[in-house]
């Protein structure tokens, strides 16, 4: 790690406080001179960073520029050794982690970015990132499970990042069948998973989780096409402002990783089910080129809506197949 990174985990995990050049330099065993060079490059890169005489540096509080040190400081490194990468800009997230996979890179790898030129939903679907007030970010997975548990995977990071969300903000965080999460009846976070399967043994080879959730509202507002269906988790309250999109990452990962370790047991599937949002309730389905109506009974162990089809036959319905809308 460089001078500069070092000296920015230091203000991180001091943040809001001053301390002295000469300590920071004692803590990394170099020169004071050293960390004047680092405390420059990092203030020409946009942290606000106070230098007072005789108090030394301070990382303001407001400044919200994600990095590995901004997050590790509230990551249980005791689950997993995350490897976190953060871009100012980039296509898709889960773009760069599927060309990593591809490469052979570890599971725990983790890309977020500030800003996405080209973020992805399902079905093909743009996913709106604009830059620095949401989170963008994919984990590479390699899970020891066979292709028809792969759903798991979303399943187990809905329930995380509703857990996350509720965990860093006063919202309440209901799930959509499958991978949408909505505040306030809007939606604030998508999960676009990828697998790639072993053909012969039809286990997954890897799989890449990639998360997006509002958590500021956007500069510009959301675009016309969605600003009556989307939301962000802050609607201003700087008392839970600080370090928001940080925490909110770090959460996320905590709490999926303790799922992920033991996936197959299915541990977050009742809870899923609890915050569901369409049972009870009248859905449209759209498939291919039709369009019916349904009443939502029930979301199974396998994570398939039963639905009441309106001339009263039962239906089971599978994620990759269909799109819903209340
Ligand atoms: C959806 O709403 O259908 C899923 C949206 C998933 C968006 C995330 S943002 C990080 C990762 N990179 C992408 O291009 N998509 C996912």
């Amino acid at each position: 790690m460089s001078v500069k990174d070092k000296t920015l985990s230091v203000l991180e995990n001091n943040k809001g406080d001053f301390i002295s050049g000469a300590e920071i330099a004692k803590k990394l065993s170099v020169s004071r001179n050293a960390v004047w060079k680092a405390i420059k490059l990092l203030q020409d890169e946009g942290y606000n960073i106070l230098a007072v005489n005789n108090k030394g540096y301070c990382l303001s509080i407001d400044t919200d520029i994600l990095s590995p040190q901004s997050i590790d400081k509230y990551l249980k490194n005791d689950l997993v050794n995350f490897n976190i990468n953060v871009y100012k800009s980039i296509t898709s997230t889960n773009d760069l982690a599927k060309e990593l996979a591809i490469k052979g890179e570890k599971e725990g790898t983790v890309i977020i970015a500030e800003e996405q030129t080209n973020g992805r939903g399902r079905f093909n679907r743009k996913f709106y990132s604009p830059k620095e007030t949401g989170i963008y970010m994919t984990i590479l997975l390699r899970p020891k499970i066979h292709a028809s548990n792969s759903f798991l995977i979303t399943t187990a990071a809905a329930v995380a990042v509703s857990e996350a969300i509720e965990s860093v903000s006063n919202k309440e965080a209901k799930i959509k069948w499958v991978n949408d999460i909505y505040c306030d009846n809007k939606k604030v976070s998508g999960i676009l998973t990828e697998a790639s399967i072993d053909f012969e043994s039809g286990m997954v080879d890897y799989a890449i989780l990639g998360i997006g959730i509002n958590v500021k509202p956007p500069k510009e507002g959301f675009t016309e096409e969605i600003q009556d269906i989307a939301t962000s988790i802050l609607d201003y309250d700087p008392s839970i402002s600080v370090d928001i999109r940080s925490r909110l990452i770090a959460e996320v990962l905590n709490r999926f990783w303790l799922y992920y370790e033991t996936i197959e047991n299915k541990s977050f599937i009742a809870s899923y089910k609890s915050r569901s949002l369409l049972i009870g309730k009248d859905i449209n389905i759209f498939s291919k080129n039709s369009l019916e109506k349904a009443n939502v009974i029930e979301i199974d162990d396998e994570c398939r809506l039963r639905v009441k089809m309106e001339d009263g036959s039962i239906r089971l319905l599978s994620s990759g197949e269909v799109s819903i809308r209340i």
